[in-house]
């Protein structure tokens, strides 16, 4: 997704912009600019298409603007292909403007300005903000925006710098994120708090419609009446170290060996006289005791983790969980109301099908719980109640420990709910609980164990055209998210199934040219799942197996090509651990083949438009 930045300060502009652009590549984008007040107060622009090292590139050769306030942009193509002329800065005669998200009426207001005689060179909607910005500009860079947010309608955040205000940069949004950082004599303007950790962690979250005036030495905002407004200042939990590689080749495995104390971090508090305790969000058992019903929405990944949950919950708290993908309960009509607990699932807190799905959710009188990752984001500001994932900063596109944390975070809600309920003893939730805590010490074995062997078959794969991932139960939840991983960063296609389902038509697809990664981890499914194993193995696809130890006891030699073992624990709890080697096995087929895994093509971290 676009990643905005903005600096007013004594450092070189140039360097700060690039350097935090840097820090939002993890984002996903296709080109990126930067646009700054040179000495003689004139806005110099510099943007190329491609990675940022094509900008470096550029700014060596051309020189780089020497200035001390600018804003600065990477692209994620929406409107318009990736090229020099469609990459922003945007600039109209007296306004220069970054801007991510998307501007709906765009078209309408391009016919509008054409007819006053305006020309465009992009393609963007970006432009069309900018020609309006001038078109509408009355010497008042607060009263011009004002106007300008009245005419477009959308979801977006905007850095902006007027020609006749060289000293300061305005940032203004709705919908999309936009902070405002502050430290020592210097401001900032980003997407996201990870951009700016190296300067300060110091920031205001900008709310819907308001505007900042950043200079040097001050910030100020204004609500969307322009009254000024005090706000609240926040310090970022997490450090600048968490969000770098720490000698890691990439963020992906970085974030995978984070895993552990990943779930430690997220679990170890909720935790109460050996019991889950989910009372900061309000959840007490009085309330759980009375739920019917749950709907889990969510995207991608974390629509997983929701898999994952509903196996769980239904399996032991005996309450039925609907999961749905965000994009499709918030144009179904989906039957929800009063009484109701939709639990929206997002890493990012961002997500805008996720959003537009918990806001409808409340309209309709349900309460909405959030499992988010990322604190003061959207979702979790807007939900009745929020459980944060203490996952970190997650910087790799491809989610790893974020969903880990999501899973906990259910295992915890799943107990607590089967307690209130009374479907299990306080006993039996205490030892599940216990089992829930210790595994970071699993998780860490089984990522040091499996390493090579996925390595290993990583690289049997990389000529894979097509893969498919079968499992049954659990284990069928957890292929949707090895699936979805591998054809992330890989770019092999492939696809999960539940394996009894292979026979109603998939299986024709079965040929030597298709590997199967089934996943067997429940004692009571291994016969069901490895006579699928059979079918496809007889039909010459060539089966990696991932199995615990005492399944694997039971698979006579030559049913697999190759087994990934490991260990066996409480089966409820084995998504946790099985999950490991689906994602490195999906990252080294991603690195075998040349990729890079933190930043698949085409895709975003954090997907704000629909
Ligand atoms: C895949 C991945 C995506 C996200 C999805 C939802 O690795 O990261 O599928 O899970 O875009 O994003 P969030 O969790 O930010 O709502």
């Amino acid at each position: 997704m676009c990643g905005i930045v903005g600096y007013a300060g004594p450092r070189d502009c140039s360097e700060v912009l690039v350097s935090t652009l840097t820090n939002l590549e993890y984002r996903g984008y296709d080109s990126a600019g930067i646009a700054v007040f040179d000495e003689k107060n004139i806005i110099e622009t510099v943007k190329s298409e491609g990675k940022l090292s094509n900008l470096k590139n550029k700014l060596e050769t051309l020189g780089k603007p020497e200035g001390h306030i600018g804003i600065g942009h990477t692209r994620w193509a929406t409107h318009g292909e990736p090229s020099d002329v469609n990459s922003h800065p945007h600039s109209a005669p007296r306004v220069t403007i970054v801007h991510n998200g998307i501007i709906e009426n765009y078209q309408e207001l391009k016919e509008f300005l054409t007819g006053k005689g305006k020309t465009f060179i992009s393609e963007t909607d970006t432009e069309v903000v900018a020609q309006l910005l001038d078109y509408y500009y009355d010497g008042d860079p607060i009263t011009t925006i004002d106007k300008v947010m009245g005419e477009v309608t959308g979801s977006f955040a905007l850095g902006i710098m007027f020609a006749e205000f060289p000293d300061r940069i305005y940032a203004v949004r709705r919908e999309s994120p936009l902070i405002v950082g502050v430290a020592d004599g210097e401001s900032f303007i980003a997407s996201d708090v990870t951009a700016i950790l190296q300067y300060t962690k110091n920031y205001y979250l900008l709310e819907h419609d308001e505007i900042a005036t950043l200079t040097r030495d001050s910030v100020s905002f204004v609500d969307k009446y322009l009254n000024p407004i005090e706000k609240e200042l926040k310090v970022a939990d997490w450090d600048r170290e968490a969000a770098q590689k720490a000698g890691y080749p990439h963020f992906m495995i970085k974030e995978i060996n984070e895993q552990p104390t990943a779930i430690s971090t997220t679990v170890n508090p909720r935790i109460r006289g050996g019991l889950p305790n989910l009372d900061e969000c309000g959840l007490t058992l009085d309330i759980l005791k009375d739920l019917k019903s749950i709907t889990v929405v969510a995207c991608g990944t974390a629509m997983h983790a929701g898999m994952v949950g509903k196996y769980v919950i239904e399996d032991i708290a005996r309450v039925p969980v609907n999961v749905d993908i965000a994009s499709e309960f918030r144009y179904r009509n989906p039957i929800i109301g009063e009484g109701d607990l939709v639990i929206i699932i997002s890493q990012s807190g961002e997500t805008a099908d996720s959003l537009a799905a918990l806001r409808l959710s409340k309209q309709r009188g349900a309460k909405v719980l959030a499992i988010v990752n990322a604190k003061g984001s959207s979702i979790a500001r807007e939900a009745d109640m929020v459980i944060y994932t203490l996952a970190g900063p997650e910087i790799a596109v491809a989610s790893t420990k974020a969903y880990i944390t999501q899973i906990s975070v259910m295992y915890l809600f799943a107990f607590e709910l089967a307690l209130a309920k009374g479907t299990v003893s306080t006993a039996e939730c205490k030892r599940l609980t216990s089992a829930l805590q210790k595994m970071p010490e699993a998780v860490k074995y089984v990522i040091e164990s499996v390493d090579e062997i996925c390595q290993y078959v990583g690289s049997k794969l990389i000529t894979a055209d097509s893969l498919l991932y079968i499992g049954r139960g659990l284990d069928y939840a957890l292929s949707m998210e090895g699936s979805l991983k591998l054809k992330e960063v890989s770019y092999i296609h492939s696809e999960s199934y539940a394996a009894g389902e292979l026979k109603h038509g998939t299986i024709s697809l079965i040929d030597d040219e298709m590997p199967v990664i089934a996943v067997a981890t429940q004692s009571d499914l291994i016969e069901k799942t490895i006579s699928n194993v059979v079918e496809v193995k007889s039909r010459g696809a060539k089966v990696i197996l991932v199995c615990t130890d005492s399944c694997a006891n039971k698979i006579k030699d030559g049913i697999a090509d190759y087994k990934i073992i490991i260990p066996h624990i409480d089966e409820l709890l084995m998504p946790i651990t099985a999950v490991l080697p689906l994602q490195i096995l999906a990252y080294y087929t991603s690195v075998n083949r040349g990729n890079n895994p933190d930043q698949p093509r085409n895709l975003a971290k954090s997907v704000t438009v629909e």
